[in-house]
């Protein structure tokens, strides 16, 4: 009998608080403020007023001072990256973002820089990151409610501070929600570069799981395999390897994996359920390739599907955003993830 299931991984958003924050930015561009209040520096922020390609629709600008309010914390930003949702949002296609004007971002960290007259337990000098991911960390100050504010070890590396809430915390609740998995069972994914791909990497290999690997042919592929095998990659094909008859043929003496990820879409999707034993769960929660996930009927009647649902970065000064930015749209070729530093 066909069984499939088909679910989705939801992003972490939050639309109330992205309006909350981004309306009162935009509305002091025109409003007279007390003499008394206490205000924010300038902010040097990566603007957007309408949706289209990042590289065209943004800007660097200079944003005016706005008043940190009693339960307010204003932070200068140290560092936040730009993650395919980011883009995504500018150009107007991911389900949840800011209302435009905006400023781009979604996570990052920085450094407390003055606080509202009712805030106990934040003062100025202590690491924080924005959690939960909340929008318009691309800037250099960003004003935002106490609640939005989680402090952190001072030590903490700046670039793992600044990506730690989005990508390392889905690859954990993949690995830990869907399927109970032991030392000695596996897991395949695709878009096994990508952050999350990198995170599932290691988790699983603290843990005893064997994982099976797939990334797109592309310049670089080799050195890419080599990387992932030293986080802890068991397997690691391009895609053009998997043309094969008998798939299942290349596991050799690892278990025929309860669990895959795909945050690709399109052909690389079906290749993570050539993997999947009967029954096995395929959580969907990206689709990096722009494409429609494609299905075997086989895989659709035998398997079924639950769909949807140390990485490697580099850090940009701010100066050179659009440089960054390029980097994250792929106009490069392959490339670390992309941290801008304030
Ligand atoms: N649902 C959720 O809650 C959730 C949470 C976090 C992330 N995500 C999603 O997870 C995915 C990965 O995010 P990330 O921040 O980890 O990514 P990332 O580090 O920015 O890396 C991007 C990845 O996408 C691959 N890629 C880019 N363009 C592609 C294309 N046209 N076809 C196939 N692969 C392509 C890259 O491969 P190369 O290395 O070959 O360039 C790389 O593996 C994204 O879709 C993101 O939206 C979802």
């Amino acid at each position: 009998m066909a069984c499939a299931r088909f679910l989705t991984l939801k992003p972490i958003h939050g639309t109330s608080t992205l309006s909350q924050f981004h309306r009162p930015r935009i509305q002091t561009f025109c409003k007279v403020r007390a003499f008394s209040a206490l205000m924010s520096p300038t902010s040097t922020a990566v603007f957007y007023e309408n949706h289209g390609p990042p590289d065209t629709v943004t800007k660097v600008i200079e944003l005016p001072p706005v008043e940190v309010k009693e339960n307010d914390v204003c932070v200068k930003m140290l560092a936040s990256p730009i993650n395919p949702s980011d883009v995504n949002r500018i150009e107007g296609v991911y389900p949840v973002r800011p209302p435009v004007p905006a400023v781009g971002g979604y996570e990052g960290v920085g450094e407390v820089h003055s606080v509202g007259s009712a805030v106990q337990g934040l003062s100025p000098g202590d690491l924080v990151m924005a959690s939960p991911p909340s929008a318009g960390t691309w800037q250099t100050h960003v004003v935002k409610d106490k609640s939005l504010w989680h402090k952190i070890d001072r030590y903490t590396p700046v670039e793992y501070a600044a990506t730690v809430t989005i990508n390392p915390l889905t690859a954990l609740r993949m690995i830990e929600d869907y399927v109970e998995l032991k030392a000695g069972d596996a897991i395949v994914q695709n878009g096994a570069t990508s952050m999350v791909g990198q995170c599932v990497i290691q988790l699983a290999k603290i843990r005893g799981i064997h994982t099976i690997n797939i990334i797109r042919d592309r310049t670089g592929s080799d050195e890419a395999k080599e990387k992932l095998k030293k986080l802890g990659a068991d397997e690691v094909y391009t895609e053009s390897q998997l043309e094969v008859k008998n798939i299942k043929s290349l596991l050799g003496n690892v278990p025929e994996p309860a669990l895959g990820f795909n945050c690709v879409g399109g052909n690389a999707a079906s290749l993570v359920l050539k993997f999947l034993r009967q029954g096995g769960t395929m959580v969907t929660y990206g689709g990096m390739a722009k494409k429609p996930i494609t299905v075997s009927t086989s895989s659709f009647i035998f398997k079924v599907c639950n769909q949807f649902i140390i990485h490697c970065m580099e850090l940009v000064p701010f100066s050179e955003f659009h440089t960054a930015l390029d980097k994250a749209l792929g106009k490069h070729g392959s490339q670390p993830k992309q941290v801008i530093k304030f």
